[in-house]
Order: structure tokens, then C-alpha cells, then sequence
């Protein structure tokens, strides 16, 4: 069984002691997750240390960067390094936003960098891919999610990719209360697992995470949740209100 991952996109949003009281929220109530089953939190970077300190001990969840810069160190004034991260203990970052490719041009090839860069430092990527909405309504999305898997990770090795995290998320679906239905979520995700397979082998591709985003919530994740190739979600505005993101993270399969 794949590892299921329920995992919150804060973006740019609470003070440090909104944080604090809402992970208190999340760990305040005991949760039955298995073996298989992985809770990330995506938080702004001054905070990154705090949570660790909150889950310290707490099994199976952890914290990760929403972003890191291409290169080890030097002269990048504002960035922060896949090096820094690894220094203070993360173990994930979130790689490809579609935020991050709107509002601060990354492109496949930048992404690719920041994969490699965040391997070296044992950073384990939450890569997200997906399409704007005119490229759904040309109807040629299945092409533009495989270029962008394409040119950001197919350079890596079969044992780099073997349980790689990649999130879906439709850049029409984000923020925008629109969530995909479960069809077009499962054939996305049926199509990612495919195009992996064809690149590497149905092994590989089985052992990939594949996280739907855009709009999961509380009244939806557990349909969602329950698609075959859906193994999780990718929560943004929903995973700032605990009981909202406690019923994602027990709608796991
Ligand atoms: P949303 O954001 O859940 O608010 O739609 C998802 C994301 O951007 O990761």
C-alpha cells in the first residue's frame, strides 16, 4: 500500500502564535494513523522550527519548507538554501507550487534544480504539477501535467523517484472553492502513475504518492480520499481551521 499523506499548504498566512495554537489543535486530539498514513505541514519559514518543536515525538507527522532556493550557499540575499533546511532537521519541501511558477516564474528547468538540490540535502520534495484552466478547457491537459513531470523529474534515477510525492492540483481548482470531481482527479492521477510507468516501470510508478490539491476540505476529502490513484491531498485554505484539516487528515484511507 502506498503511503496515504495528508498535507497542509499554510502559504503565507498566520502569525507565529496562530501556528502554535493550531498545531496544539491538531496534536490535542489523538489520531489513529497507521503505518501508512503521514500528515505534512507546510509552514512559512520563521515557523519552521516552532512546529518542530510542537510534533517533537508526535509519530508520523512532520514538517516541510514551501520552498528552497537552487543553490548551497552564497550571495542570494533573501533566499534559503535546501542546505539551511536540512541543518535545522526538515525532511520535506514543497517543490513547483503553482503559485510559485506564476508569481515568481518557476519554470520546469528551475524545478528540476530545485529537485536536485533538494535531494542532495535528503529533502524530500512534494512536487506539485497541474494545469491553468485554459489549458482544461482545450482539453489538452493529460500533455502539459506529462511535460511538466517531463523536464522537472524524469532526469532522476529510478531509485532517486521510487516513493516520490507528487501533488496534483489544477491551478482552476485552487482557492476557488471549484474542487475537481473524483473522475477527473482519479484520471489525472491514472495518467501521472501511467506516464511513470512508461518512463521507469509499473513498480516505480505504484510506489508514488500522488496527492490531489485544489479546494479539499473537510465535506469532500473522504470522496476524494477514496479513488484509487487519489493518495491523499494537498490542503490549502482548509488546513488553517483544525477541525477542517483534523477531518481531512481521519478521511485517509
Ligand atoms: P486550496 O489550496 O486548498 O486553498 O485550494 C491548495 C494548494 O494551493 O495547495
Amino acid at each position: 500500500m502506498r503511503t496515504q499523506i495528508a498535507a497542509a499548504n499554510w502559504k503565507m498566512n498566520l502569525a507565529l502564535s496562530e501556528a502554535e495554537a493550531l498545531v496544539d489543535q491538531l496534536i490535542a486530539v489523538p489520531h489513529q494513523l497507521n503505518n501508512n498514513q503521514l500528515v505534512i505541514l507546510a509552514v512559512p519559514f520563521p515557523y519552521l522550527i516552532a512546529v518542530q518543536n510542537k510534533i517533537a515525538g508526535k509519530k508520523n507527522i512532520f514538517v516541510a519548507a514551501q520552498n528552497c532556493y537552487t543553490k548551497k550557499s552564497g550571495a542570494f540575499t533573501g533566499e534559503v538554501s535546501a542546505a539551511m533546511l536540512q541543518s535545522i532537521g526538515v525532511e520535506y519541501v514543497v517543490l513547483g507550487h503553482s503559485e510559485r511558477r506564476e508569481y515568481f516564474k518557476e519554470d520546469n528547468s528551475l524545478l528540476a534544480d530545485k529537485v536536485n538540490i533538494a535531494l542532495e540535502h535528503n529533502l524530500k520534495p512534494v512536487f506539485c504539477c497541474g494545469e491553468p484552466l485554459a489549458v482544461r478547457e482545450a482539453g489538452t491537459q493529460d500533455k502539459y501535467v506529462e511535460t511538466q513531470l517531463q523536464e522537472s523529474l524524469f532526469h532522476l534515477s529510478e531509485h532517486e523517484i521510487t516513493g516520490f510525492i507528487i501533488a496534483y492540483e489544477p491551478i482552476w481548482a485552487i482557492g476557488t472553492g471549484k474542487t475537481a470531481t473524483n473522475q477527473q482527479a482519479q484520471d489525472m492521477h491514472a495518467n501521472i502513475r501511467s506516464v511513470i510507468a512508461g518512463k521507469y516501470s509499473v513498480t516505480v510508478a505504484d510506489s508514488i504518492s500522488i496527492l490531489y490539491g485544489g479546494s479539499v476540505k473537510a465535506s469532500n476529502a473522504k470522496e476524494i480520499f477514496s479513488m484509487t490513484d487519489v493518495d491523499g491531498g494537498l490542503v490549502g485554505g482548509a488546513s488553517l481551521i483544525a477541525d477542517e484539516f483534523i477531518t481531512i487528515m481521519n478521511s485517509l484511507k
